[in-house]
């Protein structure tokens, strides 16, 4: 490759999961340090930040198809942007990638990013340049402080995964569980705020496995990080996500019922309900397990509303073992649920399984699972109405005076009124939709 002019804009594309948007977000802030801001909306950027997700096929061959896309936009316009691939596609497919796409100049896996300055540095003088190491909590201790971002943040607390359930790689590109130390994450928190955050989401593969000493020196788990994050002054929710069956305690547990800025919300994916396929899933939890854990959640805070995430035609899945999904789905009466064909993943261990299922299968199974759950996500809003509750304003609506934002049980909620983003809002919950509800707005309090 030729040297080419050190880059002046550049734009990241997250194509993945929470932690892949947060990211994002930092290697957009070790750029600013570099003094490279985002290019403008319509502009070409000088740099191309393809920040890939490898959790399903789709998400995984998006890449190709874009660097085939900027290349042609840069043979248009007559000027390359310089390419760089981040994220789990570039941790799994890093060799092939860079024999595959010649335009790519930088290959940066999950644990790496903080090291891409030099990399930078390396393909403009017409290297490239491949680092997927994973040299573990380094990556953190390295990266600039947070910059202003909305009133929700998002804040990574831990990272990886030890369960090796047969369909993922995720322990293949985050690799193996780590947590971030309480100091560090506190101050992260505070740094948050102090640049406008209200709503904090603290985020891990298995966010509930955190695990640390506190200030005080004693062993921690998120219950008690929770518990410090929310003293935090003008910090106003806290979230967090994405929890694992195994790895709940009783303190996390109560704290959703004495953290009054703990939002009464739980994403707990189960992936099935029958138990012959969670095991061949590895998932080492049976479909009673998580329901008398539900059953804990819904008695330390009795209006917690559910979510989880699903995996139909997992190989072998009969038509019988599927039916146990969908009676999970009506038992929990989710609020929201995200739903999945299995996609067989290399490497794992379910993608040679015996039993592969058909995609026609697969789309009938996904379609009668998507239509339980939009039955109950839209009758759990019903029975949100009449309800008095907060909302956290994050962005304008579509017509002029009205405003979007999240109730405390995490819906889309619009409402009319005078008010600014990062103003928690005082509405009563007047009208549901299957994806929304309408608020009539009371006071608005300007936290
Ligand atoms: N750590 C989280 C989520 C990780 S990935 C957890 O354990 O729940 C997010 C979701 O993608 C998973 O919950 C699962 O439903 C889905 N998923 C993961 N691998 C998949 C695969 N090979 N095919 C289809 N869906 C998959
Ligand atoms: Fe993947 Fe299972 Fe780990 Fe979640 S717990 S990241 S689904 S291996
Ligand atoms: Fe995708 Fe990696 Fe997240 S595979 S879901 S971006 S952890």
């Amino acid at each position: 490759m030729k040297p080419s002019a050190p880059p002046q804009t550049y734009r990241v594309k997250s194509f993945g999961c929470q932690m892949n948007v947060y990211d994002g977000e930092r290697m957009g802030e070790l750029l600013a340090e570099r003094g490279i801001v985002p290019a403008p909306e319509g502009e070409e950027a000088d740099l191309v930040i393809l920040n890939t997700c490898h959790i399903r096929e789709k998400a995984a061959e998006k890449v190709y198809s874009d660097i085939g896309r900027l290349v042609k936009a840069g043979e248009e316009a007559g000027r390359k942007p310089l390419i760089a691939v981040a994220g789990c596609v570039a941790q799994a497919e890093g060799e092939e990638i860079m024999a595959r796409a010649p335009a790519v100049s930088i290959v940066v896996g999950p644990q790496a990013y903080h090291r891409l300055p030099e990399m930078l540095d390396r393909a403009t003088n017409g290297e490239r340049a491949t680092d997927t190491d994973m040299p573990a909590i380094a990556k953190f201790d390295a990266l600039p402080a947070r910059a202003k971002r909305g009133p929700s943040a998002f804040l990574t607390v831990q990272e990886g995964c030890d369960k090796f359930c047969t369909y993922c790689v995720v322990p293949y590109t985050r690799g193996a569980e780590i947590s971030r130390p309480f100091s560090h994450l506190v101050a992260e928190a505070e740094r948050l705020v102090e640049a406008g955050a209200k709503e904090i989401t603290l985020l891990g593969q298995n966010v509930n496995a955190w695990a640390g000493e506190d200030d005080k020196g004693r062993r921690a788990g998120l219950g008690g990080l929770i518990r410090r994050l929310a003293q935090i002054d003008g910090l106003a929710r806290i979230r967090y996500t994405t929890s694992h069956p195994n790895d709940m305690d009783d303190d996390l547990i109560a704290a959703h019922g004495e953290v009054a800025k703990l939002m009464p919300y739980l994403h707990l994916p189960v992936q099935s309900g029958n138990d012959r396929v969670l095991k061949a899933m590895n998932r080492q939890h049976t479909a009673e397990g998580y329901l008398k854990l539900i059953e804990k959640f819904r008695a330390a805070r009795p209006d917690i509303a559910l979510s989880g995430d699903f995996i139909v035609g997992f190989p072998g899945e009969t038509e019988a073992e599927f039916a146990d999904t969908l009676s999970i789905v009506d038992e929990v009466r989710y609020a929201a649920c995200f739903s999945f064909k299995y996609s067989p993943r290399p490497g794992t261990p379910a993608a040679t399984m015996d039993g592969q299922i058909a995609a026609e299968v697969m789309d009938d199974r996904l379609q009668r699972l998507q239509q339980r759950i939009a039955h109950h996500q839209y009758a759990f809003n019903q029975a949100s109405l009449g309800k008095t509750c907060t909302v956290l304003v994050e962005r304008t609506g579509r017509h002029p005076g009205q405003w979007l934002g999240k109730s405390p049980w995490l819906q889309s909620v619009h409402f009319e009124g005078d008010h600014a983003i990062g103003d928690l809002v005082e509405v009563t919950l007047a009208e549901a939709g299957p994806n929304s509800l309408k608020g009539q707005v009371h006071a608005a309090a300007h936290a």
